[in-house]
């Protein structure tokens, strides 16, 4: 079912993108958003989130003034609590006022930035589109493999320094972004070892300002953790943010690692959560989504490359040991390195 929404008169928006009057906006089946008759209500949550917003914007000011780096925000929470939509919000009313911010998304159940098992980082130069998202040009994208950090936390945050060492090259190279700041959203496991990684990707990035939305507990571990130049700023949850029940949550169950003694002499269970692993071609290969490397060879640094997209095996022929390949690319694919990710796709039609 989808449904449809005309601003008649007066201004409205949605997520921080303002709405054309007299336009049909048409939403599918399971979008749920939220319009803000703008500037009007004072008792909603978005009126803390816009003066965020106002708080950036001054950072931004400063920061072209003293030619440093602009602000860097880390958005965190537990699940369902709005963070992917305070992210767009910040996102939208700072490009609203001609900014060029980054979103990095290290979110690899659901990210903004691609699909599952992934994260990346893109700037927005542009409001988001209020039925199809933020517009993907360009975004840098890298290969996790996983729905949930606790299958690899070692690699989890190895990427995530990755994409700051990336973030900080692009902030060092142009101007406008790097006055604009960084907005990062993160998944929704806060505790134990979700609670690490945001330790570290808070020091990765160097954050000024975390948000954190709807938790105090969260927030006091942030308090007390924290270097006392980080801003830490709890925030209230999304008001009419709807919890996903469908939606399978594994970040708590963490993968037992093998112990040292089962693996070859004189290799750490650490060491083969970042090496490459070769696969055997065969059925069990099918229907996985594997991530394109754009690393040349296997002599490169495969896992720290950058992925150029995704394909998908279709079908296995033993006799020539071929697979068929579903790619938005046609044939030959421009580099020959795939990665295996958990996610799996079948085309139904
Ligand atoms: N003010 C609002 N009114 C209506 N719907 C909202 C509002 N804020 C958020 N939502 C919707 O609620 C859902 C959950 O919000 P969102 O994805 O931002 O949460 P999240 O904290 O990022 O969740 P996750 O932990 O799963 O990443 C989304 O479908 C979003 O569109
Ligand atoms: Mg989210």
């Amino acid at each position: 079912m989808t449904e449809k929404e005309e601003l008649m008169s007066g201004k409205a928006e949605i997520f921080g993108c303002e709405l054309a009057s007299g336009r049909k906006y048409i939403f599918k089946a399971g979008s749920k958003v939220a319009t803000e008759v703008a500037y009007t209500s004072q008792d909603t949550p978005n009126v803390v989130y816009l003066n965020m917003h106002v708080a950036l914007e001054q950072m931004r000011q400063k920061s072209e003034k003293d030619h440093t780096r602009g602000p860097r925000i880390m958005v965190c929470g537990p699940t369902d609590v709005g963070k992917s939509t305070l992210c767009t919000m910040l996102l939208n009313y700072g490009v609203r006022l001609g900014r060029a911010p980054m979103l990095v998304d290290l979110d690899v159940g659901q990210g903004q930035v691609s699909i599952p098992c992934s994260m990346g980082a893109f700037t927005i130069e542009r409001p988001s589109d209020v039925e199809e998202g933020f517009a993907q040009s360009a975004p840098v994208v890298f290969h996790f493999g996983h729905t949930s950090p606790s299958k690899n936390l070692t690699l989890y945050n190895l990427m995530v320094s990755r994409v700051a060492d990336v973030i900080n090259m692009k902030c060092d190279t142009f101007k406008k972004v790097n006055h604009s700041g960084v907005i990062i959203n993160t998944g929704g496991w806060v505790k134990g070892a979700g609670y690490e990684t945001l330790k570290h990707t808070a020091g990765s990035f160097e954050v000024d300002i975390i948000a954190v939305l709807d938790q105090e507990r969260l927030y006091n571990e942030m308090k007390r953790d924290m270097p006392d130049f980080v801003q830490i700023i709890l925030l209230p949850k999304s008001g009419g943010v709807v919890e996903r029940s469908n939606h399978q949550r594994t970040e708590a169950r963490e993968t037992p690692s093998l112990p040292d003694s089962c693996l070859p002499l004189g290799m750490k269970s650490q060491d083969n959560r970042t090496k490459l692993v070769p696969l055997m071609p065969g059925t069990g290969l099918l229907h996985h989504v594997y991530s394109l490397s754009s690393a040349e060879s296997t002599e490169d640094n495969v896992i720290e490359a950058s992925v150029i997209g995704f394909v998908v095996f279709t079908e296995y022929n033993p006799d020539k040991n071929s697979f068929t390949v579903l790619s938005p690319a046609s044939h030959p694919l421009p580099r020959n390195i795939l990665l295996q990710t958990d996610m799996q796709f079948m085309d139904i039609q």
